[in-house]
């Protein structure tokens, strides 16, 4: 960390949101000395969700955390690669990530538990966290920010927004409603227990309390991947197919194994095994929505900033969404560290300039992974297997955001200060990732 400007521990900053990109924004505002009160719409914590990925790029900063990571390892996935299959179950290619050992520690499982654990770090070290605190409004002028609250307004130096892919900052920030779009693809996706699993026997090998297994069977326009985690007693499947039905976008919504089943149709017998082994009240069928990317991610006055899926929303084939938002809030807390309380509009700008392009560049990879497999002509993939495989770059992955924030401040603020009308450019300049160079 870099060294602490006084003016950072008179410094109060209000999150709205609990996910992972409101959570690591609070801790990272708190851990450099500042007031820090979350808002979280949820009455009580429950663990919602299924599996979720983060990168070596965002396990980075969760092993920044003391303890968390110990309390991480044991319920989270651990294997050294990914088999792919064709969806009539023929080997394809097995993906191991030696390539990446040096670029730090993946860390996948529930998000559930997950995010119990990083919710006890954010109590542990002094982050307010307001349960039922759904936020009705936002408010800024020169000098403050604020929000409110069960009817109560409450004003800070600073607001971070990380109300997730329904986020109203978004309006606020914007200035105009932007809706969502649907991505033509929606997910069945299940967790559960591996009991059904281990009474069969084409499935029975999946639940091994010595190994996790992690299997991809692909086909066209569908793909399905499954995990087995927490010694053979978990499992996680999500099936990805194509959907032009409607955006809602939704936790909850049920889904139903029948339907799950006819989209993978003419499959391997052990696909529908996994599907029909699943427990109907543990499946939920996710629309997938879009957003084009925002033309701004901070407010007229620059008191308050969008952050996590509230600023840009991904798709799962780019395994970085939960990733992107905890980056998101480790640069803001260090932007506001490194403005100080009298730069508060100046930080979160060269907030927005630092993560911008990267952002943009990470998002677009779902789309690019998505279509590599979901395009892809199965006589050429038997043909040549290896381009199934998930592009791994460096670039995403073995990235420090924390020291990349603190090398790059300065020089964003001098840039800003020379270019005061400086806007973001929501066109990547190539498909070759402008960023990456
Ligand atoms: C319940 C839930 C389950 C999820 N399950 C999965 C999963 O299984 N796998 C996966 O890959 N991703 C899952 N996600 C999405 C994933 O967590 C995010 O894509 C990613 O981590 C980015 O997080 P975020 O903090 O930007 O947004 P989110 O994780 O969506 O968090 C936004 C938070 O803001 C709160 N909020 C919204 N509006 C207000 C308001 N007005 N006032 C106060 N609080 C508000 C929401 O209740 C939510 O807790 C889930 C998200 C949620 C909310
Ligand atoms: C950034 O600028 C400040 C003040 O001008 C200076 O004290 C600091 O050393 C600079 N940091 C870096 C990394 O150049």
């Amino acid at each position: 960390m870099g060294s602490m400007p006084e003016s950072s521990s008179d410094m109060k900053v209000l999150v709205v949101g609990a996910g992972f990109g409101g959570l690591t924004a609070a801790i990272e505002c708190r851990k450099r000395g500042m007031s820090v009160t979350l808002f979280e719409s949820s009455k009580e914590r429950r663990q919602l969700g299924d599996i979720i990925s983060f990168g070596s790029n965002s396990g980075r900063i969760f092993r920044s955390w003391p303890g968390v990571e110990d309390e991480l390892d044991p319920v989270c996935h651990h294997s050294d690669g990914l088999t792919f299959r064709a969806f009539d179950d023929d080997f394809l290619c097995r993906q191991i990530w030696d390539a990446e050992a040096d670029w730090g520690k993946r860390f996948n499982g529930h998000r559930g538990e997950i995010h119990d654990i990083v919710w006890r770090h954010a109590l542990s070290i002094g982050v307010e966290i307001r349960l039922g605190s759904k936020v009705q409004e936002y408010f800024e002028t020169d000098t403050e920010a604020g929000v409110v609250v069960n009817g109560e307004r409450i004003s800070a130096d600073a607001v971070l927004a990380a109300d997730g892919v329904r986020s109203l900052a978004r309006t606020i920030v914007l200035g105009f409603e932007d809706k969502p779009k649907s991505s033509g693809y929606a997910v069945y996706r299940s967790w559960m227990g591996t009991e059904k699993l281990k009474e069969n026997p084409l499935t029975a090998w999946l639940a091994d309390p010595t190994i996790d297994h992690h299997v991809g069977w692909l086909g066209p326009d569908v793909h399905f991947l499954v995990a087995t985690l927490q010694k053979g007693t978990a499992c996680s499947w999500v099936l990805t197919h194509k959907d032009e039905a409607d955006v809602e976008e939704s936790w909850s919504a049920p889904g139903y194994v029948e339907d799950a089943v006819k989209t993978v149709d003419g499959w391997a017998p052990i696909v529908h095994a996994i599907i029909r082994a699943t427990p109907p009240e543990s499946l939920v069928d996710w629309k997938l929505v879009f957003r084009d990317p925002l033309p701004t991610w901070v407010s007229p006055k620059r008191r308050i900033a969008l952050m996590g899926d509230a600023a840009h929303p991904f798709l799962p084939t780019s395994i970085q969404g939960a990733s992107q938002s905890m980056e998101d809030g480790v640069t803001a807390a260090i932007c506001l560290e490194l403005g100080g309380k009298n730069n508060v509009q100046e930080g979160l700008r060269a907030y927005e300039k630092i993560r911008y392009p990267r952002v943009l560049a990470t998002q677009r990879m779902g789309v690019t992974n998505r279509d590599n497999w979901h395009k892809a002509d199965f006589n050429e993939v038997k043909k040549n297997p290896e381009m199934v495989k998930l592009p791994r770059q460096d670039w995403v992955l073995n990235f420090d955001c924390s020291k990349h924030a603190y090398d790059v401040y300065n020089e964003t603020v001098e840039s800003l200060r020379k270019d005061p009308s400086w806007k973001p450019n929501p066109v990547l300049e190539s498909e070759e990732y402008a960023y990456a160079k």
